[in-house]
C-alpha cells in the first residue's frame, strides 16, 4: 500500500476493535498502512486474539478495555492519552449493537436509553472529549460508522434506526463545521457477516440465514471502508442492500420503507414475529 497516503503511520483510536468490522478495520490499517492502533472494547480475550492474529505486527496494536457508553470512561481515556504523550490522529467510532427486531412499544425506556448510549452517545462523548486532541494532529480525522438503517427505516428497527440516524446527523453537521480543519467521514454499511446478529437471541440462527442472503462478507466490507477512509470520502454507503435502501429512500421515501417492511412481514421469519404481532 502506498506510504504516500495520509493514513500511513497514523495513530488511530477505534472502538469495537475486538470483533467484526472494528477488528477488521484495525488489522487492515496496521497491515496496509502501518498505523498504530489503540483498540477499545470490553472483552479482553477477544482483544488478545487480535494481538495473536497480528503476529509480527502486534506491536502496532494496543488496547483499552472500557464501556464506550459511559462518559467518565472517555474522560479517563483522554487522560491516559495525555499522560502517555499519545497524539491521536484518527478517531473511528465503530462500536455498536443491533437491538432485537421488535415493535417500538415493546422496548422499555431503559433499553432504548441503553441502546442510544452505545450507538449514539458513545460517539458524542468520544468526539467531545477527543476533538481538541485530534485537531492538533497534522492529519486530523474522525470517522463514524452508522448504518444503512440511517438511510431508510425498516419495521422492527425503530431504536437502532433512531440511534444511527442521530449519529448520521451529528456527523454530517460536524463535517461541515470542521471542513478544512478535520476530515469527518460517515460510513453506512449494509448487512455484513459479523457477530452483531448474536443479539437476536434464540433467533440468531434464522437471523443469520435471512441476512446471509443479502449481506456482504466482513473482509470485503472492511476493504471498502478502509479504501473509502484512505480517500477521505465524506459518505461511504457500501453493500447492495445499503445502496438500494439509500437510493430508494431518496426517490420514494415512504414507499421504500413500506415495501421493505412488507417483505419482512410476509417472509414469516421468526426473527420478525414480535414486530408484526398485534
Ligand atoms: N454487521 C452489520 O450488518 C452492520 C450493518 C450496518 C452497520 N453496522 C455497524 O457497524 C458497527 C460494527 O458492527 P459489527 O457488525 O462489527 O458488530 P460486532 O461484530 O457485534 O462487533 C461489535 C463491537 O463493538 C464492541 N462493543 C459493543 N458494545 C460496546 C460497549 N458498550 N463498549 C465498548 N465496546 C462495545 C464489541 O466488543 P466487546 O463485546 O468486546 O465490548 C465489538 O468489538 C456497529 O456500529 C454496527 O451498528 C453493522
Amino acid at each position: 500500500m502506498s506510504n504516500n497516503n495520509w493514513l500511513y503511520n497514523a495513530t488511530v483510536v477505534i472502538t469495537g476493535a475486538s470483533g467484526g468490522l472494528g477488528k477488521g478495520i484495525a488489522m487492515k490499517l496496521i497491515n496496509d498502512y502501518n498505523c498504530k492502533v489503540i483498540g477499545i472494547a470490553r472483552n479482553e480475550e477477544k482483544m488478545k486474539q487480535v494481538v495473536a492474529e497480528l503476529g509480527s505486527k502486534s506491536a502496532n496494536f494496543t488496547y483499552q478495555l472500557f464501556d464506550v457508553a459511559k462518559e467518565e470512561n472517555w474522560v479517563e481515556f483522554k487522560k491516559y492519552l495525555e499522560d502517555n504523550n499519545i497524539q491521536p490522529d484518527v478517531l473511528i467510532n465503530n462500536a455498536g449493537i443491533l437491538p432485537k427486531f421488535n415493535k417500538f412499544g415493546n422496548y422499555t425506556i431503559d433499553y432504548i436509553k441503553f441502546a442510544m448510549d452505545i450507538n449514539f452517545y458513545s460517539a458524542v462523548y468520544s468526539m467531545h472529549h477527543l476533538m481538541p486532541m485530534i485537531l492538533k494532529s497534522r492529519t486530523p480525522a474522525i470517522v463514524n460508522v452508522a448504518s444503512s438503517a440511517a438511510l431508510c427505516a425498516l419495521a422492527g428497527t425503530s431504536v437502532y434506526t433512531a440511534s444511527k440516524a442521530a449519529l448520521k446527523g451529528l456527523t454530517e453537521a460536524a463535517r461541515e463545521e470542521y471542513r478544512g480543519k478535520c476530515y469527518i467521514g460517515l460510513v453506512c454499511p449494509g448487512f455484513t457477516k459479523t457477530d452483531i446478529f448474536s443479539g437476536q437471541g434464540e433467533h440468531a440462527g434464522t437471523a443469520n440465514k435471512a441476512i446471509d442472503m443479502v449481506s456482504t462478507a466482513c473482509d470485503s466490507m472492511v476493504s471498502k471502508i478502509v479504501n473509502g477512509i484512505s480517500h477521505k470520502r465524506d459518505l461511504m454507503v457500501f453493500g447492495i442492500d445499503a445502496k438500494l435502501m439509500g437510493g430508494g429512500n431518496r426517490l420514494f421515501a415512504v414507499q421504500t420503507s413500506k415495501l421493505s417492511s412488507k417483505v419482512m412481514e410476509i417472509s414469516k421469519l421468526p426473527l420478525f414475529e414480535e414486530t408484526f404481532k398485534d
